[in-house]
């Protein structure tokens, strides 16, 4: 690598994993979490944050998985400042070919109140983790959280600190999402000025999204000298979310001769990634975002509409294919064939075996008898459908019929399946889907906590699919359910199973590990 290309690659870190997953009721499965991860990989992203392992059994096995699987991408978990969370880490990423661990603390004066450390205390503190972390691993990341609230001078001491005790990458966290462009540029600067050792390693910026300026921060950032971006795939993350990784790469890209700096992106896996981490995150990506918005390709009006006839570029700074947009959109409908289905689903990233295919191919037959055009967000809707994938399932819905209307209480008829054999209940609500929801409830009675019910409309017009989505808590413990129906309340009912079912294989795992707790 020469000196120049050296300077002007920026490399991405990701981590929809960790601070995305972490954002309220965007819990992925473990499946769902190694197939993201292998998505990351394949679009080119440097570093994949896959989790913390120390947070929970799920956690380290999936960032042990995804340590296992990846190709390319170096694979990096989160520790807190001690030696118990930092061991667990390595224990998860030793596995991958290029493992990672990222270490932090909360260096702020707020952030330093809660430990109860004095400055002095957590210098050591930082000294001793960061030397352990490096005795495991030769790439150790360290982050001062809230760095963008913490005082300079005592920023620059603990960096130091870091980078003497071993630190490859120093992350510059803008933790409550505070800092705007000019100061997120300053402070980079400041540190590789100021800070020794500074030109050894590489700064890192991370930003939260609460001003609505986290891609602007962290491009700032890098024209400072700032060489690894950290983001999320549709910026989520906790509260407004994250640098999201389509902008920022976009960026890079469209405004190359302003801001020359380069990524390893594959640009046009871009698309598929958004869509699958919205289909499994339960968070839908908003119309009008930037890039992978429904809206960020449309064009409405008259003048708009005539202009881009004529010329694309007069209304698009960069081309729909650019992002992995097919630049026409193929509509399937109720004639489209086998090969017409496979070559479809190839192109919104899903390479299936024909068993796979047949199955897809009968339930895609009977979304179509029921919509008259099914669209690329269907597929994608109808390829996530856990509801769907009910063969070992302990229950199905197998009929639902709902009577709604002004006159209240609404009443649902289910017969569900349990274990093989059909039962049947009515129950009354306060609407269609409180009567649906008692109905499963009468039959599989529980104390699990509706933590989130959340519908979508897939597409437009009065025929979408809904996405729904439900989250239940039962002891601590989280499952999630999600179906997609051109009927809401049976997608309702289907999501609510889902999430069941989910319970029902979360009580079976837990079992053994709490008995063998008590036996000693
Ligand atoms: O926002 C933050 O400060 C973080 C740290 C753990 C890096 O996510
Ligand atoms: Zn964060």
């Amino acid at each position: 690598m020469t000196d120049k290309s050296k300077q002007d690659r920026v490399v991405i870190f990701d981590t929809t994993l960790r601070d995305g997953e972490q954002s309220p009721g965007a819990t992925m499965t473990h499946d769902e979490k190694l197939e993201i991860a292998e998505m990351l990989d394949e679009m080119g992203v440097d570093i994949i944050e896959a989790g913390f392992p120390i947070a929970s059994e799920g956690d380290f096995a999936a960032v042990s998985d995804i340590a296992k699987q990846a190709k390319q991408s170096v694979i990096c978990g989160l520790a807190r400042a001690n030696f118990k969370d930092i061991d667990r880490c390595w224990e998860a990423v030793k596995h991958a070919r290029r493992p990672r661990i990222h270490t932090f603390i909360g260096t702020s004066p707020l952030h330093r109140a809660i430990p109860n450390l004095d400055m002095d205390q957590m210098a050591e503190r930082i000294h001793d983790t960061v030397t352990h972390a490096r005795n495991l691993c030769d790439n150790v990341q360290w982050s001062p959280m809230d760095a963008t609230r913490t005082e300079h001078d005592y920023l620059c001491r603990v960096v130091e600190i870091a980078i003497k005790a071993g630190a490859t990458t120093i992350n510059i966290p803008d933790t409550v999402g505070y800092t705007a462009p000019r100061e997120s540029a300053a402070l980079i600067r400041m540190l590789i000025e100021k800070v020794p050792g500074a030109d050894e390693i590489i700064f890192a910026t991370h930003c939260h999204n609460d001003l609505g300026m986290a891609t602007a921060n962290a491009l700032a950032a890098v024209e400072a000298g700032a060489r690894q971006i950290e983001c999320t795939i549709n910026g989520l993350g906790e509260r407004a979310g994250n640098t999201a990784l389509e902008e920022v790469v976009m960026a890079l890209k469209v405004r190359n001769d302003i801001m020359p700096y380069r990524t390893g992106i594959d640009t046009t896996k871009i698309m598929n990634i958004s869509r699958r981490v919205a289909a499994v995150s339960g968070f839908p990506v908003q119309f009008n975002k930037a890039i992978v918005g429904k809206n960020a390709f449309a064009h409405e009006s008259g003048i708009h509409q005539d202009g881009m006839l004529k010329n694309a570029e007069t209304f698009e700074i960069m081309r729909p294919e650019d992002i992995g947009l097919a630049a026409t959109n193929l509509v399937m409908g109720k004639h489209s064939g086998r090969a017409a289905l496979r070559s479809k689903l190839k192109d919104l990233g899903y390479d299936l075996a024909d068993n796979q295919l047949n199955d897809v191919f009968v339930r895609f037959k009977a979304l179509a008898d029921r919509k008259k055009e099914v669209y690329d967000d269907d597929l994608v809707a109808l390829m996530t459908d856990q509801a769907s994938e009910a063969a070992g399932d302990h229950m199905q819905v197998k009929f639902l019929r709902v009577i709604c209307g002004t006159e209240a209480p609404q009443s649902a008829d289910l017969i569900l399946t349990i274990d093989g054999k059909d039962h049947q209940v009515t129950a009354q609500g306060d609407g269609p889907v409180d009567a649906a929801f008692n109905a499963v409830k009468k039959l599989f009675p529980h104390d699990a906590r509706l933590a989130l019910y959340q519908v979508h409309a897939v597409t437009e017009g009065t025929d979408a699919q809904a996405t729904v989505s439900v989250r239940l808590e039962e002891d601590g413990k989280i499952v999630t359910g999600q179906s997609s129906d051109t009927d809401t309340v049976v997608a309702s009912a289907r999501a609510y199973v889902s999430a069941l079912n989910n319970l029902v294989v979360r009580r079976a795992k837990t079992k053994p590990e709490d008995e063998l707790k008590s036996a000693g």
